[in-house]
């Protein structure tokens, strides 16, 4: 009887069944679920995860899917956020629902002059994926701005706020992807911005870009335009060529390790992580090993930056991971180096 009201509640979301995942993936793979649900406040979230039985498992919580590949159709149940408001709660903190679009949300900062999320301009994904992914480009990371992060408990129903020290982040790992990993349905992410601009133009080609538009100091809007061409210039738009963006993270390595490549490679790119590790471009290495812009059957390399596996039509999930693994292969044997996938694999 109780059960019966409990699935009563969670008919009122949106739900359906053996549904398609195709426009919930930006690699744009044609694979199926066996439920999908979408719940849109934080007691929705509480309800439906109360509401789950052994026969809904497993479970796959799903962002906008820009971070995912699908290995094949998902026997089990994808639960999405459909919470998608943003609030402005003082002088320097906005709060976002987990389904906010990310970029919308860094477009109404610059607009509400607060300051900090320029370099993270026009990533794709929605804002609970920044605080499980810790998404980061140009010298920024989400975990600079995030202050706390509001979850249901999946087990029960519990709500809990975590702050940013709780989250453990590091360079795309938080907790959520380890020890909490499908533990929390994340609800909403505040952010801590600041009131004060101070452009951060020193990662790689921005100033460079600038300085062709003839800007030495842009406002917020300059900068984050011209973050969005340079994105634009060397990363594939999903709706034309299915993607993930950053198929590889890239690794860390011990200062040794690295010191004995630049001695082979004069020109290797690397960023100093600390006194005892460099991270190497993943891209770089896949270039050096003649991936960029080659293919596997219907899985490729996209031609101008090899660190992203493209979808070139009608690829599955298992012809990307056959390209993934090869040139994991390659990798490792031409550097001695392990890459490993920053896409989640499902
Ligand atoms: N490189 C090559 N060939 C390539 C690709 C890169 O030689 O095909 C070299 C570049 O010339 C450069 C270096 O590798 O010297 C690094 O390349 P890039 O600046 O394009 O950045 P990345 O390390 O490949 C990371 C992020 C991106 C982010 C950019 C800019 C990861 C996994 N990726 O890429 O994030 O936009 O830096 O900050 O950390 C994403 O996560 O989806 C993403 C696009």
């Amino acid at each position: 009887m109780k059960q019966n009201s409990r699935k009563q509640q969670y008919k009122k979301m949106r739900a359906y069944h053996d549904y398609s995942l195709l426009k919930h993936n930006t690699f744009g793979i044609d694979a199926r679920c066996r439920r999908f649900v979408e719940y849109e406040s934080v007691e929705e979230a509480q309800q439906l995860v109360c509401s789950l039985t052994e026969e809904d498992r497993p479970l796959l919580l799903l962002g906008a899917g820009s971070n995912l590949l699908l290995t094949g159709d998902y026997n089990g149940t994808v639960l999405h956020s459909g919470i998608s408001y943003i609030e402005q709660l003082d002088d320097e903190r906005v709060r976002c629902g987990s389904g906010y679009v990310w970029d919308d949300f860094v477009d109404f900062c610059i607009s509400h002059n607060l300051y900090g999320a320029e370099n993270l301009s026009i990533i794709p994904g929605e804002c609970g994926a920044s605080a499980v992914q810790n998404i980061g480009a140009y010298g920024a990371e989400a975990k600079d701005l995030i202050e706390d992060v509001e979850a249901v408990e999946i087990a029960t129903g519990k709500v809990h706020h975590f702050t940013n020290e709780e989250c453990q982040y590091s360079y795309r790992q938080s907790r959520f992807k380890h020890d909490w990993r499908d533990k929390f349905l994340i609800t909403s992410v505040t952010y801590r911005l600041s009131k004060t601009y101070q452009p951060q133009l020193d990662y790689g080609n921005i100033r460079a870009a600038l300085a062709q538009r003839g800007i030495d100091q842009p406002t917020a809007v300059q900068l984050r335009q011209t973050i969005i061409d340079i994105r634009n210039a060397k990363l594939p738009d999903p709706k034309e060529t299915g993607n993930a963006g950053s198929f590889f993270m890239n690794p860390i390595v011990s200062r040794a390790k690295y010191e004995a490549l630049a001695a082979e490679y004069g020109n290797m790119p690397h960023y100093t992580i600390d006194a005892g590790h460099e991270k190497i471009p993943a891209g770089w290495m896949i270039d050096q090993c003649g991936w960029k812009g080659k293919a596997l059957g219907r899985a490729g390399v996209y031609e101008k930056q090899a660190l992203v596996l493209v979808n070139l039509g009608g690829a599955t999930g298992t012809e990307v991971v056959r390209l993934c693994e090869t040139i994991q292969r390659d990798v490792k044997e031409k550097f001695g180096i392990e890459i490993h996938p920053e896409v989640n694999l499902k």
